[in-house]
């Protein structure tokens, strides 16, 4: 009996985790439902040295908010001479729905490239850093690690920037800090 139920219910566990082109969104978003837990699952650059080990947006994140003025607040995790530093910046709202400045190591546009609200979501980040340009891609999971389908889709859209599979990174289940929680 027991067994009927889980072969029953695998089909289902497996389907969630496969990308839902139906379900994506890439305008009109409705911030309030990007509120919440969010893991690092892949980040790419134009510029290795700031996501690999060391790198200054290497960033893990944890939840983000949607703040009452249109706002959008990213709290993540970093490394900083080998301690667990937690932080929070704050994205401030432009006029164009899913676009955003940032303050934080120079001047950055954050747009918000797709999401499902439920599984998945792909935000660019533009960075301008003492006249230095600075193109930045990251896949956020709900849960710490997501199927092939997400990945590929993330490459798809890393290659709209002209960056290739050398330029991606896998972070998914390698938050350093998180062995120090609980
Ligand atoms: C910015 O550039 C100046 C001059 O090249 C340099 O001294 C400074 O360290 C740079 N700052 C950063 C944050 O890279
Ligand atoms: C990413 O790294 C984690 C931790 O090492 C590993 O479990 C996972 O399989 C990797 N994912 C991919 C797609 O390589």
């Amino acid at each position: 009996m027991a067994l009927w139920r889980l072969l029953l219910l695998l089909p289902s566990l497996v389907s969630a985790q496969e990308l839902n082109l139906r379900s994506v969104v890439r305008r009109n978003y409705d911030m309030a439902k990007v509120s919440g837990v969010w893991h690092s699952i892949s980040m790419a650059s134009d510029d290795m040295t700031r996501i690999e080990e060391n790198g200054d947006l290497r960033v893990f994140i944890q939840k983000i908010e949607s703040l009452d003025n249109g706002g959008l607040k990213l709290s993540f995790h970093f490394m900083l001479l080998g301690d667990c530093v937690e932080a929070a910046v704050v994205c401030e709202k432009t006029d164009k729905n899913g676009e955003y400045t940032l303050d934080y190591k120079g001047n950055g546009r954050v747009l918000l490239w797709e999401t499902d609200y439920r599984l998945y979501i792909t935000f660019y980040l533009h960075s301008v850093s003492n006249g230095t340009e600075t193109k930045v891609l990251a896949l956020y999971g709900r849960l710490s690690e997501l199927g092939p389908s997400f990945l590929a889709r993330f490459e798809k859209i890393c290659k709209r920037y002209g960056l290739g599979p050398q330029n991606i990174i896998n972070l998914s289940n390698q938050d350093p800090c998180t062995k120090y929680k609980r």
